[in-house]
């Protein structure tokens, strides 16, 4: 299994070229299921989650085609004929998103068979409310050893749906088996994350008619088929936050390109609350920061356009050298502090009471090895460790591959000392 090894105190200078974002990029590829026609997605990551879905979507009828043309990566999705609707257990829990394929094979073909995906990490993580959004449409669904079996044999039919809560999956869900659905659709208390703005944006450059996407109430008339089309990806709001953050920590300038602020601007204003000097500009970001001391703030996460769970391990990272006692609170999901305990052992001193973390700034962190949990746990100890005395070594690094493209390639780019042991067995923790 690799590792990869970080040697602290480095400042960062340079700039760092931002991705298509993971969580956007996972839900057009899903989209591309509704049309026969094909889907080319242009700025596209190259990530462990992109390719699992691709695994999953060769099984269902895709035709797959990637090629780094002059405007990047670009993935074709083509799906002629859905040859099977059926995703297995292998495939979905190998990433939890790929649940996302039932609604565009219900609504293409009437039926499909999917497996449930399971918890994570970071909590439990039901599906109910995908699973009742699609009943609102007029599906049938029964679940049975561990499959959602789902049917509308007679095709899906619009329906006003208010969410209990925000759910970015499950209003995301709703929208790619809802362009297909005959007559009107209504998404109130909808998710208002860039994802759900770029999915809309998508599906109807492909012949769908939806409004409102990105405010509380989505607004969606089915068509009845949708058409190839051209589409970028939006740039990962969360790779450019967690950059953002890794030259806080590192101290230097950084400017951040093929991005924009405004995806981040809740997190920004806590920066610059904490200290650090943020500039925006039309074509991204450039953060600084001087040696001087960072001051402890308080977070709490939400939807968007609140404080990003996303960001939380990473601003974490960052608030542990900082000056006085900052708290972090963590209200989307109720497990996800496992970056706690790996970040203690490069000397952070925090204490968690339930949903709550309280961090006292300390001097400086001392490199060790530690244990990535998941994906924005383990990239928070990267970046602890850019700022710690010594070396430190992150195992299970599998969980960074699903969500940073090139980590250790756009970081030691900017200076740092970064670099991927292959093979590497793990170290004792
Ligand atoms: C998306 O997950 C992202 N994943 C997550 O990013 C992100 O943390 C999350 O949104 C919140 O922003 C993808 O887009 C692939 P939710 P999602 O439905 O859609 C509960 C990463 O690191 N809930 O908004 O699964 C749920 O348990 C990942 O890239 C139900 O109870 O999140 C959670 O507490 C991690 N029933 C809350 O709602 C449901 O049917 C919000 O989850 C659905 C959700």
């Amino acid at each position: 299994m690799d590792q990869i090894a970080i040697i602290g105190g480095s400042h960062l200078e340079g700039d760092i070229p931002i991705s298509g974002a993971k969580n956007s990029a996972i839900k057009l590829m899903a989209a591309s299921l509704l049309t026969d026609e094909p889907l080319r997605l242009t700025n596209m990551p190259r990530l462990a989650d992109t390719r699992f879905l691709g695994n999953l979507l060769r099984r269902l009828g895709t035709e797959l085609t990637e090629t780094n043309g002059p405007d990047g990566p670009q993935t074709v999705l083509h799906t002629p004929e859905i040859v099977s609707a059926f995703a297995p257990y292998d495939l979905v829990r190998q990433m939890r998103a790929s649940f996302n394929v039932l609604g565009p094979l219900l609504a293409r073909t009437g039926h499909a068979k999917v497996s449930l995906p399971g918890g994570c990490a970071i909590g439990a993580r039901p599906v109910d409310l995908h699973l009742k959004a699609l009943e609102a449409l007029g599906a049938h669904i029964d679940l049975n050893e561990g499959y959602v079996y789902a049917q509308a044999p007679r095709g899906l039919r619009g329906a006003t749906i208010t969410f209990p809560f925000v759910s970015v999956g499950a209003t995301e869900h709703a929208m790619l088996a809802a362009v297909l659905a005959r007559g009107e659709t209504i998404l109130m208390h909808a998710a208002r994350e860039p994802e759900i703005v770029d999915l809309a944006d998508c599906l109807n450059v492909m012949g769908a008619r939806i409004e409102g996407a990105g405010t509380p109430v989505i607004r969606i008339v089915g068509v009845e088929r949708l058409n190839g089309a051209t589409h970028a990806v939006t740039p990962d709001r969360i790779e450019t936050g967690t950059y953002a953050l890794a030259a806080a920590m590192a101290g230097g300038e950084v400017r951040l390109t093929n991005t924009r602020a405004d995806l981040i601007e809740s997190l920004l204003l806590k920066m610059e609350e904490a200290g650090v000097e943020v500039e925006r500009r039309n074509d991204g970001l450039t953060i600084r920061r001087n040696g001087s001391r960072l001051r402890a703030v308080e977070v709490e996460t939400d939807p968007y356009p609140g404080f990003a769970t996303d960001l939380q391990a990473q601003f974490m990272a960052l608030m542990t050298v900082a000056d006085g006692e900052s708290v972090v609170r963590e209200t989307i999901f109720e497990n996800r502090f496992m970056h706690v305990p790996e970040l203690a052992r490069l000397g952070a001193d925090i204490t968690v009471s339930g949903g709550e973390a309280r961090i006292r700034g300390v001097d400086f962190l001392q490199g060790a090895p530690v244990m990535a949990t998941d994906l924005r746990a383990s990239v928070s100890l990267v970046i602890a460790a850019l700022a710690a005395r010594g070396e430190t070594i992150v195992n299970r690094v599998y969980h960074l591959d699903r969500g940073f493209e090139r980590l250790e390639e756009k970081l030691s780019a900017c200076g740092a000392k970064v670099r991927r042991l292959k093979g590497h067995m793990e170290a004792e923790n």
